[in-house]
């Protein structure tokens, strides 16, 4: 993305020239630092997607001033360039939240490429990820960060917050992406399917069993594999999942040729984990082994002024999807969508500026345009000591709020959406903007049937 904006930073004048001449006449916007000390004072009064250093600075050293930068602000990515590189110093930049840490000499190409890496995937990133309070940022720079490994992830949110998104975002940056991201809901099917989705089955494994069939595990090798709801498996499915993760083979059902499978796991759950640990419902070694680097998806009501952000995005295209001219939600409108608590978060909002926009008459959107359950609220409520921007969980995953309402609202734009589409689920789960399974599952949990 030529136009981004650079810092570089070296104590010699005739190599931060150099970086600087080269990203210049590629397009991108530089400027250089002496010192560490200069760096941050630009950086104090510029807004810079980029910082490029040296690791040997007189003064402040690369990787104090890469810390500095991080903790500042999560969504700079930094890159460290040194002409000692160590095993040591490696390890500290990565454990400081270091981009890219490189060797000198560092040629034209080579800076360009990775500097063409670090824009394409901010600029993807801030398409779909919709939001820049510091609980979301924080968010993206977890998302940017671990991609590129083959590392297990957890992704831990309320309902709605965006948790399949994000799992799509890091296969999308990741060197897997040529290959499809497969995704299964474990609270949506019985035990033995989920087994048999999972593991697959030799001919013969049990009475339907008239073919073989490749599990997940399986067709997701080389590429990921999204474990969604893994809080609701059983704990003999866990013992199972867990097997997979340390060997890195498993069994069809019925089958005795040990499998190798390379697939990358990203698992999520609503459901406050640690505390399931606690209560003996989930394994703790299961837990540790996916929660090295949990991921989390912060309430919307913990994103501030995201919900302009987002209720403006979700306004534009719900307009552009019904051919209606909509421009603007009115102050009072806006004032009633930042005080309600959100229950159902992002997903929630979306689907309220869906009706709004449907509903409204004017191409401003009133107050009356807005979801019962919105204008009814009682005063909103925060959950006590919720981390406003780290994105920390201290307490639980549970909703603060009673979910009633918002439940009951659920319903019914599905069922608004199975008859919409005719029963024809496939058609409906795009309506609603589910998977399958997900709508499934909800199909299951709220009783709907087919009258
Ligand atoms: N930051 C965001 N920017 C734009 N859209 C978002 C964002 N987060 C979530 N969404 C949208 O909100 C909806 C819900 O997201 P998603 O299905 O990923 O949530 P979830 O946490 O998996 O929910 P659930 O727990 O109900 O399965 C989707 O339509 C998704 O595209
Ligand atoms: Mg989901």
């Amino acid at each position: 993305m030529p136009g981004g904006r650079i810092l570089v930073v070296d104590d010699e004048e005739r190599q931060r020239e150099i970086y600087r001449d080269i990203l210049v006449d590629e397009g991108y916007g530089a400027e250089t630092a002496a010192s560490g000390e200069a760096a941050l004072r630009l950086l104090a009064q510029n807004r810079f997607d980029l910082v490029i250093t040296d690791l040997n600075l007189t003064g402040m050293t690369g990787i104090q001033l890469l810390t500095e930068v991080v903790s500042e602000d999560p969504t700079v990515a930094v890159i460290l360039i040194t002409g000692y590189p160590s095993i040591q110093s490696a390890v500290e930049a990565t454990r400081r939240g270091v981009y890219q840490y490189l060797e000198k000499p560092v040629d034209r190409a080579t800076l360009l490429e990775v500097v063409g890496e670090v824009f394409e995937r901010l600029t993807t990133l801030k398409r779909t990820i919709i939001g820049d309070s510091p609980a979301t940022r924080e968010m993206m720079r977890m998302v940017l960060k671990v991609a590129p490994s083959a590392h297990t992830v957890l992704i831990l949110g309320e309902s709605g917050t965006g948790k399949e998104l994000v799992a799509r975002e890091i296969h999308h940056h990741s060197s897997r992406h040529d290959r499809p991201f497969l995704a299964i809901n474990c609270a949506a099917l019985t035990e033995t399917l989920l087994e048999s989705e999972l593991f697959g089955h030799e001919k013969g494994a049990f009475t339907d069993a008239h073919q073989q069939k490749k599990g997940l595990f399986e067709r997701a090798h080389q590429s990921t594999l999204f474990l969604d709801e893994i809080g609701d498996t059983s704990l003999g499915m866990q013992a199972k999942i867990l097997r997979v993760l340390q060997e890195r083979e498993f069994l069809r059902v019925g089958g005795e040729e040990p499998i190798r499978t390379d697939v990358r796991i990203i698992a999520a759950t609503n459901k406050n984990l640690e505390q399931r640990v606690k209560e003996g419902g989930f394994r703790e070694d299961l837990y540790y082994r996916l929660n090295v680097i949990p991921i989390v998806c912060p309430p919307l009501r913990d994103r501030g002024d995201d919900i302009d952000i987002l209720a403006h995005h979700f306004m534009r295209k719900a307009a552009l999807v019904a051919g209606r001219r909509v421009e603007r939600i009115s102050p009072e409108a806006l004032e009633a969508l930042r005080s309600y608590a959100w229950p159902g978060n992002i997903r929630q909002l979306e689907w309220a500026m869906e009706r709004a926009v449907v509903l409204g008459e004017s191409e401003v959107i009133e107050l009356r345009d807005l979801p019962p359950e919105i204008l009814q609220r009682p005063a909103a409520v925060t959950a006590p000591g919720a981390a406003a921007a780290g994105g920390q969980m201290e307490g639980g995953l549970e909703p603060i709020i009673p979910e009633g309402s918002w439940e009951g609202h659920e319903k019914a734009k599905i069922i608004e959406a199975l008859q919409r589409s005719n029963w024809n689920i496939t058609r409906a789960a795009q309506l609603l903007g589910m998977t399958f399974r997900t709508l499934q599952y909800r199909l299951e949990k709220f009783g709907i049937k087919r009258p």
